[in-house]
């Protein structure tokens, strides 16, 4: 699909694509690795769509190879991967187990020599199973046992991956694994799980410490945004969009930008030790923002467990994933950081970004997703448009290379540039894979106007 020149964006912009261990890597128990609570969640029956695992998914961790020259021939700048925890401590503690973190230095290796640069997110979700049958994200140790885990993680990488996300996403684990049970490890605690989110944030602060004793690499954590759009005009839906965005959008950022907690139902104050909110403000050097689409928010019904309803918004055109295509939210949310957070936030780059579609081979096996190609257009457009609002957003990361396993749905969601066919592993890159790479090479060139 012929789209107008992409405006230029400023010199030295990180262009990336992201994908996350568990979705891709297939493998479970190569070279030691231990369960993650996605594999004993996958296991339980009704909580996966199609009744799929990440036993196989697109067994990237033996085809790697293939995978980093896809990433080569797209011509990106950066890939961030996650490194599987269960891989490099398979009971969650103890020493590192040489054999996983092999994989991955063999993986940044290869990536170096593509002129690639790696980006590694430390936890993207697979909890090894010990540390949650020990209580999990509601254990404060947990959070100890994380800053292990970085610490031995970079020891080994820290000299070569440019750059480090601690978490990916704490509010998304926090809401759906702990909060309503719809993703691993299925607890339904609602508010009451606000212990995950001090723990993780405390583990984050932890990690952030361990990695700068062992790495002189930029230090970020991805955090999932969504701006709020109040559905209804009563005082009673303002409170709620207000009482969801502090949830959603403050309770991961107020903190780590300084400002302790918003205020929020649940909130157990006694989980608050001394010395852990200056923890958790240790300074980061890139704030790391994954956004998809604003959410809609009015009062909630009497009698209803939460302080808000979420509701669909109309307008907009929607994904395979029902999610509306908002490329204006990503530009409103961009300010609403620097308004919010003025001189505190940290340069950004945007780590996550992408839409899933029912994209299918045709005859001659090629796979056409127009509407992927005008979802990055437009939020590509939408990104620098808030660049010349003055917010200083530095890199952007598709999601996701490839087709992959996306959690509760399964194999039903594709959102890569590259299409899997999960029979026999056979990679196809999409017509917006071509796009992304002739807008690249065309930037480089400077012929993008
Ligand atoms: C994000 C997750 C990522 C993937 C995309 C679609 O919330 O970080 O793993 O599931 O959504």
């Amino acid at each position: 699909m012929p789209t107008a020149p992409m405006p230029e964006f400023p010199a030295g912009f990180r262009w990336g694509v992201s994908t996350s261990a568990h979705q891709i890597e297939g493998a479970v128990t190569a070279g030691g690795r231990g369960p993650s609570i996605w594999d004993t969640f996958a296991r339980s029956p009704g909580r996966i769509s199609d009744g799929s695992s990440g036993e196989v998914a697109c067994d990237h961790y033996h085809r790697h190879s293939e995978d980093v020259a896809l990433l080569a021939g797209l011509g990106v700048d950066a890939y961030r991967f996650s490194i599987a925890w269960p891989r490099v401590q398979p009971s969650g503690s103890g020493p590192a187990n040489a054999a996983g973190l092999d994989f991955y230095d063999r993986l940044v290796d290869e990536l170096l020599a593509a002129g690639i640069d790696p980006a590694a997110t430390l936890y993207h979700w697979d909890l090894p199973q010990p540390l949650e049958d020990a209580g999990g994200w509601l254990n404060r140790d947990t959070a100890a046992r994380f800053a292990e885990y970085a610490e031995l993680t970079a020891a080994r990488l820290g000299d070569r991956v440019k750059l480090w996300i601690t978490l990916n996403e704490p509010f998304i684990h926090m809401s759906l694994g702990y909060g309503i049970g719809t993703h691993a490890p299925g607890q339904m605690l609602l508010f009451d799980a606000f212990g995950v989110a001090h723990h993780q944030l405390l583990g984050h602060g932890l990690a952030v410490a361990a990695l700068r004793s062992r790495t002189s690499s930029p230090v970020a954590i991805a955090n999932n945004y969504s701006p709020v759009r109040v559905v209804g005009d009563s005082d009673a839906d303002r409170a709620a969009g207000a009482a969801y965005e502090a949830l959603h959008n403050r309770l991961f950022t107020d903190p780590l930008l300084g400002r302790g907690y918003p205020e929020l139902p649940g909130l157990d104050a006694s989980l608050i030790h001394a010395g852990d909110l200056e923890t958790i403000a240790a300074p980061i050097d890139v704030l790391g923002v994954n956004y998809y689409n604003p959410t809609g928010v009015r009062a909630a019904e009497e009698g209803s467990p939460l302080p808000f309803d979420l509701v669909p918004l109309d307008g907009y055109p929607r994904t395979a994933f029902d999610w509306p295509v908002a490329p204006d939210g990503l530009r409103e949310l961009l300010g609403w950081l620097r308004d919010t957070y003025g001189d505190a936030l940290p340069p950004i780059e945007i780590t996550e970004g992408g839409c899933a579609y029912d994209d299918v081979p045709d005859a001659h096996g090629q796979v056409a997703d127009p509407d992927r190609i005008a979802y990055l257009d437009g939020h590509l457009r939408a990104l620098r448009a808030a660049i010349d609002d003055g917010v200083d957003v530095r890199g952007y990361f598709v999601w996701s290379l490839l087709d992959n396993w996306e959690w509760a749905e399964g194999f039903t969601k594709r959102f890569g540039l590259v299409h899997v066919d999960y029979l026999t592993q056979r990679r196809t890159p999409k017509s917006s894979y071509t796009w992304l790479r002739d807008m690249l090479a065309a930037s480089r060139d400077g012929s993008a106007r």
